[in-house]
């Protein structure tokens, strides 16, 4: 069956011989789960983002539980984050017990506002987690100047940013644990995946125990391990951790993407160039991009006049053209209306939410395609 519905996709993956070749081996080996292609793969992407310690999980949101119960966030206290994202972001907030706290977005980069985050900070506040919305580096320096000034720790969450910098800094060595996701539609792709990413030892270690039901030792040493001594050794359990482990083929998979990700990346920003010239003249606005970093282009999200989304969509959809919305808003969702978010108004990113559309970003499009989703972007805008 193919799932691809439309001529022009919104994301799309790039898998040849290459990726089904490293599964096959995986099969072959006879060995599924997380073993040496995963710590193969964390050493990877480790020496990729030059940071200490790499954690491979099982998903994005994954990555962002354990980043968060690493840095000790707990029931009680308050989250600082962007109420656009993906839900993920705020849900693994609420899954250790503490309290997503919406601070506004800038209107120009989509991204968390710094100037409003001081004025959201309480005496339970104890974590700040922006979002590098689309592939945008958020305004690290400033949100870490405010974490350290009010004793507060930062994970950002880089579900659409790896291979993004920061004034010379790639994303992922910013704060003290990133989160990333490595889902069908990211960047790096590997279907169902993730990893945190630390300079911090004590919390790369606690990281680790928490993937695999706070073990002391995984299956794969517990079997393989050259030292003899340290094979037969039992196992203990020192803390409730989950089962967030990847399996072998997911880093098998991320073995090979890694390697094609700048490549990846370096045409992502050649049609991102491209739109941006050939949008010039329509109503419409683009994220503006600070001269000091580097956007990784994970989706292109842009703003619409308001009320002509419904029409826009219909008639891209009519013409084979996917588009997506990235993002509603998270704090108007039914679930966070219930849960006591329904007196929560930030203008800018409720804007946001009514006026925004994503147009098709990947590597696989040519300049016609993006000539295509253009023309028919403006006639969509005139019609
Ligand atoms: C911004 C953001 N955060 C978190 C996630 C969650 O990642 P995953 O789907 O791998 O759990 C995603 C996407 O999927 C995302 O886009």
């Amino acid at each position: 069956m193919n799932h691809k519905d439309r001529s022009i996709m919104v994301s799309d993956l790039s898998y040849d011989q290459e990726e089904i070749d490293a599964v096959i081996s995986v099969l072959r080996s006879e060995w599924l789960t997380m073993g040496p292609r995963t710590q193969k793969f964390e050493l990877k992407i480790s020496e990729y983002l030059g940071v200490e310690h790499v954690v491979a999980v099982n998903s994005g949101t994954a990555a962002l539980h354990l980043g968060l119960l690493s840095l000790g966030v707990s029931a009680g206290d308050e989250v600082i984050v962007t109420p656009i994202s993906f839900v993920a972001t705020s849900n693994a907030i609420l899954y250790t017990g503490a309290r997503p706290v919406f601070v506004d977005i800038d209107s120009k980069t989509f991204n968390m506002d710094p100037k409003l985050i001081e004025s959201a900070i309480t005496e339970r506040t104890k974590a700040i987690v922006p979002v590098h919305i689309a592939g945008l580096p958020a305004e690290m320096d400033e949100i870490k100047r405010i974490a350290s000034k009010h004793s507060l720790v930062v994970m950002d969450d880089a579900a659409h940013a790896i291979g993004a910098v920061y004034r010379d800094r790639n994303v992922g060595t910013l704060a003290d644990v990133t989160a990333f996701s490595f889902f069908s539609n990211k960047n790096l792709s590997v279907g169902e995946g993730g990893a945190v990413a630390t300079s911090d030892g004590e919390i790369a270690e606690r990281l680790k125990l928490m993937r695999s039901h706070g073990l002391t030792k995984s299956t794969w040493s517990r079997h393989y391990d050259r030292d003899e001594e340290s094979r037969d050794q039992l196992y203990d359990m020192v803390e409730l951790g989950y089962n967030y482990r990847m399996t072998e083929i997911g880093a098998a998979l991320g073995l090979v993407q890694l390697m094609k990700l700048d490549r990846h990346n370096s045409r992502r920003r050649e049609v991102y160039t491209l739109y941006s010239e050939l949008c010039e003249n329509l109503p419409v606005v683009f994220q503006e991009i600070p001269a000091y970093v580097r956007h990784s282009h994970h989706v292109l999200p842009i703003l619409l006049p308001e009320s002509m989304r419904p029409r826009v969509r219909k008639h891209m959809a009519q013409h084979g053209i996917g588009t997506s919305i990235h993002y509603t808003p998270i704090h108007t969702f039914s679930y966070y209306q219930q849960l006591g978010y329904a007196d929560v108004h930030l203008p800018v990113a409720d804007e946001l939410g009514r006026r925004v559309l994503t147009l098709p970003l990947h590597q696989k499009l040519s300049n016609d395609d993006v000539s295509l989703v253009v023309r028919e972007l403006r006639n969509a805008l005139e019609s």
